[in-house]
């Protein structure tokens, strides 16, 4: 069920450059599932439409949400502080699915302001047992230069960052050399996108999850269907009512929609989680 309350920030920081991570407790938590988004309202009257925001981990009573500053609303949201209310809507959208990460080497890549999405869809698949866990969860995750949230990745399988500033990805290259960035664990670092990364690691994959711009979604649909790759996208899309009733985040589909009866999906509602052979990116 789809809620609209006001809820409690419990904390918010800035973890990169214009890279915020706001904790809010929210009702609906336990109702929410990895890739799925919420709709921040501002109580400014001057920013009439909720900005979506992807869910990046999900507890039993909070949800934390990372976000990138990309305009006027999420510049207003960067200055919640504990103890502040903002309006929310939520849980929105319908998520990836675990079934479909069953028994197999998934892949989640995310890039920029697509990573969180992954580091809550990493811990959830980290959570099942049996014949729905997969077979393994690789994480590779692409940067223009600062890194963030790799922590979250790491704790759930392997690691692999790409990043395309080649004085940042020499440098995080050389700390993992030394002995201090060994103890503390760090992942390979590639220079260049997230797809290098796969190739230069030589990273297999029977399934990908992604979340991210749209040239690496393109780059990633065309990797998996040379190798028969199952490759699942969710997208991001400026968005209105965030429910389907507007038709404002409509991207092209193969199939007809049944709501709109043109070859469309509506990210807010079909998606923002699509197969990538059913729509066009
Ligand atoms: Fe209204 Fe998606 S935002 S249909």
């Amino acid at each position: 069920m789809i809620v609209k309350e006001k809820a409690l920030v419990i904390s918010q920081e800035m973890i990169a450059p214009d890279i915020y991570d706001l904790r809010l407790a929210v009702s609906f938590a336990r109702e929410c599932r990895p890739g799925q988004f919420l709709s921040l309202y501002m109580d400014d009257r001057g920013f009439l439409l909720p900005r979506p925001i992807s869910i990046c981990e999900i507890g039993k009573e909070s949800v934390r949400l990372v976000y990138r500053i990309a305009g006027k609303g999420t510049l207003a949201f960067s200055k919640l502080k504990s103890h502040d209310t903002v309006e929310v809507m939520g849980p929105l959208g319908n998520g990836f699915p675990l079934d479909a990460c069953a028994g197999r080497r998934v892949v989640l890549v995310g890039g920029g302001i697509g990573v969180p999405p992954m580091i809550g869809l990493a811990e959830s698949l980290k959570e099942l047992e049996g014949e729905a866990a997969p077979k393994s969860i690789t994480s590779v995750l692409g940067y223009r230069s600062e890194t963030f949230l790799t922590g979250g990745a790491a704790e759930c399988g392997s690691l692999f960052a790409a990043v395309e500033d080649a004085e940042a990805a020499s440098r995080m290259t050389a700390e993992r050399e030394s002995a201090e960035g060994a103890e503390m664990g760090s992942f390979p670092v590639t220079h260049g996108n997230v797809l290098d990364a796969i190739k230069a690691n030589g990273i297999e994959a029977d399934a990908i999850m992604a979340c991210g711009p749209g040239p690496m979604l393109r780059a990633l649909k065309s990797y998996a269907e040379e190798r028969e790759i199952t490759l699942y996208v969710s997208l991001e899309e400026k968005m209105a009512c965030g429910i389907g009733a507007c038709l404002g985040c409509v991207c092209k589909s193969k199939e007809v929609d049944a709501h709109s009866h043109v070859h469309n999906k509506r990210i807010c509602k079909d998606g923002p989680v699509f197969d990538a052979r059913e729509i066009e990116l």
